[in-house]
């Protein structure tokens, strides 16, 4: 035989030294939940997740951190009587999400702070933007209205010393006009990481849940994409990488590695992937129910997210990874 590709995989040494792809600590993003309360609360949708006070973040976050973490992405869960239908508490300067990023930034300088903009936990009609509701009674999401509300929400960010922001919301046109409101008034150094293929997915509602969210009527499939599409994630890269945007991202992961290959031959920008709460809890649950292996299947899961494109990956196993890797130094 002239060729035995087994020679390649006989032991660990070969197989370390061929392996295409190395995931690392330094690849993640964190996403955490914090709220108001004092307590640190356990998510009852999403085992294993927490809804952190600042205090909780902050420490999370630094453990996180000294594990080789580089950076975390914030969620507010923000109480019904703080919400309204202009999501007008989402640029308060003296919110829940500016005050985190400052405790996060002052307690960790070297931890990267990235926040989401959208109303959706503003918004008292649970919608990424401002909703109308029509004489026949259907519901419009308004674009240009939401825009300029994004934009007052990432100036806030800002402003509390966010490193980068994150539109997550699908509106047109918006990652041309932050760039522009931040440039504005000095903040040109603030970076943006645009949600720009974010499909309509199934896979999210464990996260709506932890933070109640949900829209109260309607879907969100006027604005994030239909998950049968490929070409308009072509689209959406080419105009983001237009206005400005630093980083895209491709939104589920999972069951989305053909749209991150996608993407990845599309842009020279880093692309970053996000395994959202349903990819998470399909691991998760699986472990717990003692079906399926947690380092070995989450490794693997993650590792595929990277191989198919992802320079970047949002994971909630992010800091679980990060002691994985400790752990075998
Ligand atoms: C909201 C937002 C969502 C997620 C991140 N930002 C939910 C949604 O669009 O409905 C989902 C994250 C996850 O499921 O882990 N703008």
């Amino acid at each position: 035989m002239q060729h035995r590709p087994r020679r390649n995989r006989k032991s660990p040494a070969i197989r370390n030294l061929v392996r295409e792809v190395q995931l690392s600590a330094k690849d993640f993003i964190y996403p955490l939940f914090v709220h108001e309360d004092d307590q640190d609360v356990p998510i009852g949708s999403m085992p294993g997740c927490t809804r952190w006070s600042i205090d909780g973040l902050v420490k999370e976050a630094g453990e996180a951190h000294a594990l080789g973490v580089p950076a975390v992405v914030i969620f507010p869960a923000v109480s019904e009587d703080k919400k309204n239908g202009t999501a007008d508490e989402c640029y308060n300067p003296d919110g829940l999400v500016p005050r985190a990023i400052r405790a996060l930034k002052s307690a960790h300088p070297t931890l990267c702070v990235i926040t989401d903009v959208a109303l959706d936990p503003y918004n008292s009609d649970g919608h990424d933007g401002i909703v109308r509701k029509k004489a026949d009674g259907e519901l419009e999401i308004l674009n240009d209205e939401t825009v300029a509300v994004l934009c007052k929400q990432a100036l806030c960010h800002a402003e509390a010393g966010a490193d980068i922001v994150s539109p997550s919301d699908m509106m047109d046109g918006r990652v041309a006009a932050l760039r522009g409101a931040l440039d504005a008034v000095g903040y040109e150094d603030v970076s943006i990481l645009s949600y720009t293929a974010k499909y309509a997915s199934a896979y999210y509602g464990p996260f709506r849940g932890a933070l109640d969210s949900a829209p109260k009527a309607g879907d969100k499939k006027t604005y994030q994409m239909d998950y049968a599409n490929v070409r308009e994630a072509v689209r959406e890269v080419m105009m983001d990488e237009e206005e400005g945007a630093d980083m895209v991202m491709v939104k589920p992961a999972g069951a989305y590695l053909d749209i991150i290959a996608k993407v990845r031959e599309n842009t020279t920008l880093p692309v970053a992937a996000y395994q959202v709460s349903g990819e998470y809890l399909m691991i998760k649950s699986a472990v717990d129910a003692g079906w399926l292996d947690e380092k070995a299947t989450v490794l693997e899961s993650l590792t595929a997210i990277k191989r198919s494109g992802a320079d970047i990956i949002l994971s909630y196993f992010a800091k679980q990874v990060a002691e994985w890797e400790q752990e075998a130094e």
